[in-house]
């Protein structure tokens, strides 16, 4: 086992991204849109993680299925989409995103191993709800925290602090994943031990603090708390 994950007592995951491919609602509508489904995928997400850091800046918070809604209308309008039963569709989709294929192996291991587990998101509860629901994890999470409670995003403090009072553990003896760079090193940059989830090759970060891991998928990551 690394020095480092000696004492981690639970694994708190990172939802979109992580758990649950971001892209999916998209690519369900591939046929229909042509190679305009991978960009119609990224700049919805890249403009849904922007209204997330301003909001939470600005202090004009808004529920994640409010701000995913509004980046869609964005990403919409880039592509010049104008189809209300597509849009519809996309959103129900956020519902049921569909869950990297890594995930359900890699919980089980941890849950057997006796490892607390548990999701910390931006995600609304609803949200997270109907995701974990759909992937079939709920019997294996002790946790699913949303934002919702704190009103605000990711990479707030606040935010990470849920998932300390939730277990009731220091925060270095829970161990965050996520596949989100900024997520990884701001969360280290709290206090978590940190493995990071680089399933696309992004390249490193450069903010405070530093991830104790990079894996390349979440197989790895029993093998790495022994
Ligand atoms: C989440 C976003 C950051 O699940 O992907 O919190």
């Amino acid at each position: 086992m690394r020095p480092e994950f000696v004492s981690i007592d639970a694994v708190v995951f990172d939802a979109y991204g992580t758990l649950f491919d971001t892209a999916s609602a998209a690519r369900r509508h591939a046929a229909h849109l042509g190679e305009r489904w991978a960009s119609l995928a990224q700049i919805w997400r890249d403009k849904q993680l922007q209204y997330t850091w301003l909001r939470g800046l600005s202090g004009q918070w808004a529920d994640f299925w409010t701000v995913t809604s509004e980046a869609l209308d964005f990403a919409m309008d880039s592509l010049s989409l104008a189809d209300p039963d597509l849009r519809a569709d996309l959103m129900r989709a956020y519902l049921t995103p569909d869950a990297f294929p890594d995930v359900a192996d890699a919980l089980q291991h941890l849950h057997q191993s006796g490892k607390r587990l548990g999701i910390l998101s931006n995600g609304s509860s609803t949200m997270l709800d109907g995701a974990v629901q759909h992937a079939g994890l709920g019997a294996m999470l002790s946790a699913v925290l949303s934002v919702d409670t704190v009103q605000t995003f990711k990479p707030h403090p606040k935010v990470y602090q849920l998932a300390v009072d939730a277990f009731e553990l220091p925060a270095q003896r829970i161990l965050f994943v996520s596949s989100n760079g900024w997520d990884a090193w701001s969360a280290k940059a709290f206090g978590f031990r940190v493995a990071w989830c680089n399933r696309i090759g992004q390249t490193r970060e450069r903010l405070p603090g530093r991830p104790d891991q990079t894996i390349p998928g979440l197989a790895s990551l029993p093998s790495l708390l022994g």
